[in-house]
């Protein structure tokens, strides 16, 4: 299904982007991370996200965990469009909607060695 500007998600959409975009600005330069990104997940769907470094992975997953705010487009959570929320309203869904497992879980290691038998 096309989503367009001024559409709601349906409900089974957990997650959905469109036209998402992300600069970054260095110096006088713009790097463009995201240019006009649109995903659909529905619920119960299993997701992965690939591509080679520097195709804005992170950027993306930033985004989508709600830790940073793109610079346009739309994000839309569970229903809720959560692309103009402010930092505390975004830290509120953050503790109530998302789950994160960061790779440099190092500090995981010795706390699974000590538990094993
Ligand atoms: N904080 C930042 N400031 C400036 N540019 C950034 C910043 N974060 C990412 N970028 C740039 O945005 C683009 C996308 O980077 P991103 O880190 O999202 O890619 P990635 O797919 O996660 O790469 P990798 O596989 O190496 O982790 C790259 O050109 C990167 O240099
Ligand atoms: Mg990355």
């Amino acid at each position: 299904m096309t989503f367009r500007t001024g559409d709601t998600p349906t409900p089974d959409t957990v997650i959905l982007t469109h036209h998402l975009a992300r600069e970054y600005q260095m110096g006088a330069e713009v790097v463009h991370a995201l240019r006009g990104v649109d995903i659909q997940i529905k619920k119960n769907e299993f997701v992965a996200c690939m591509g080679p470094s520097g195709s804005g992975k992170s950027t993306l997953m930033n985004l989508i965990g709600c830790l940073d705010t793109p610079t346009s487009g739309e994000y839309w959570l569970n229903g809720q469009k959560v692309s103009d929320l402010s930092d505390d309203e975004l830290a509120r869904i953050r503790n109530k909607e998302i789950g994160f497992v960061f790779r440099a879980a190092a500090h995981l290691r010795g706390h699974v060695r000590q538990r094993a038998p």
